[in-house]
């Protein structure tokens, strides 16, 4: 008999067109949930939602600029709508704008409000829309914030992509203290270089950032989505249910190194 950890349990995943939020759809599908698979561009939503449901899944696709507080409010009701609940949040929808890795006082401020606006603003309107629904349903909850290594130093060149990591981490803490007496535990996860960052195709030299990082990554290599994956479909059950507010690196040794 295959064993279903998640049978029952519904999930809402932005970015889960792609990378880090496919991976996590695929696996948590596999598990049993019932998946919403959200985010921008539909295509890709609508793509990884019919994949699932080719395999026998329950999976719904939904367009949504995490970004725009009406269009993630109706996302989170959607899914309730299909599914009837909500258990797990993964809130993985990001962008980083490669050719603005300029110094801050150079920096445009439209280019540090529209990363804000997906990468911090997006998570804030993820989670407050799934909270509100966890809490009146009342049975708790779990919540996985997907930050990076680049929030544990200073290091990165892309002050806006930085600053906004750093949040994230900042708003699982804050969740996990506050929302812990009613059962809903919310974690970040930080994962390394992967082989292809967010807006990879635009970045200017992707080989050679590849063969830096790789010489800087005690496991020689750039990461895959399915290596962080896991960690978050972990994070969303019953085995971890004493880890709240935590942020858990998953970067190959980078930061350590
Ligand atoms: N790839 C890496 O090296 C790396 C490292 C550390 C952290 N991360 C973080 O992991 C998360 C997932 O990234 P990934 O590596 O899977 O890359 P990805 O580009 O495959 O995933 C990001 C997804 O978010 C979607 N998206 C972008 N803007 C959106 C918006 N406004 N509303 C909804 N969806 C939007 C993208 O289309 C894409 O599907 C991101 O938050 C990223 O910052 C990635």
């Amino acid at each position: 008999m295959t064993s279903s950890p998640l049978r029952n349990k519904v999930a809402f995943i932005t970015g889960g067109g792609s990378g880090i939020g496919a991976a996590t759809a695929r696996l948590m599908a596999a598990d049993g949930a019932a998946v919403a698979v959200a985010g921008i561009p539909a295509a890709g939503v609508e793509q990884v939602a019919a994949e699932l449901r080719a395999d026998g899944h329950r999976a719904l696709a939904i367009p949504l600029d995490v970004a725009d507080a009406a269009q993630t409010a109706a996302a989170v009701a959607r899914t309730v709508e299909e599914f009837g609940r909500l258990d797990m949040v993964v809130a993985s929808a990001g962008i980083q704008l490669h050719r603005e890795d300029v110094n801050l006082h150079e920096l445009p401020e439209a280019i540090w409000d529209r990363t804000h606006d997906v990468n911090h603003r997006g998570v804030y309107l993820t989670c407050k829309y799934s909270l509100a629904q966890m809490v009146k349903q009342g049975e708790g909850g779990a919540i996985v914030i997907v930050s990076s290594v680049t929030a544990l130093n200073g290091r990165s060149a892309n002050p806006a992509y930085l600053s906004g990591k750093h949040g994230l981490i900042g708003l699982a803490r804050h969740i996990g203290v506050h929302y812990g007496r009613r059962g809903i535990r919310c974690n970040a996860v930080c994962p390394g270089a992967l082989e292809r960052t967010p807006n990879h195709d635009d970045h200017p030299d992707p080989t050679g950032r590849e063969e830096s990082l790789a010489a800087r990554i005690p496991l020689g290599r750039l990461g895959q989505p399915e290596e962080i994956a896991p960690f978050i479909v972990f994070l969303c059950t019953p085995a971890a249910a004493y880890a709240t507010g935590a942020a858990f690196v998953i970067d190959g040794g980078l930061s350590v190194a």
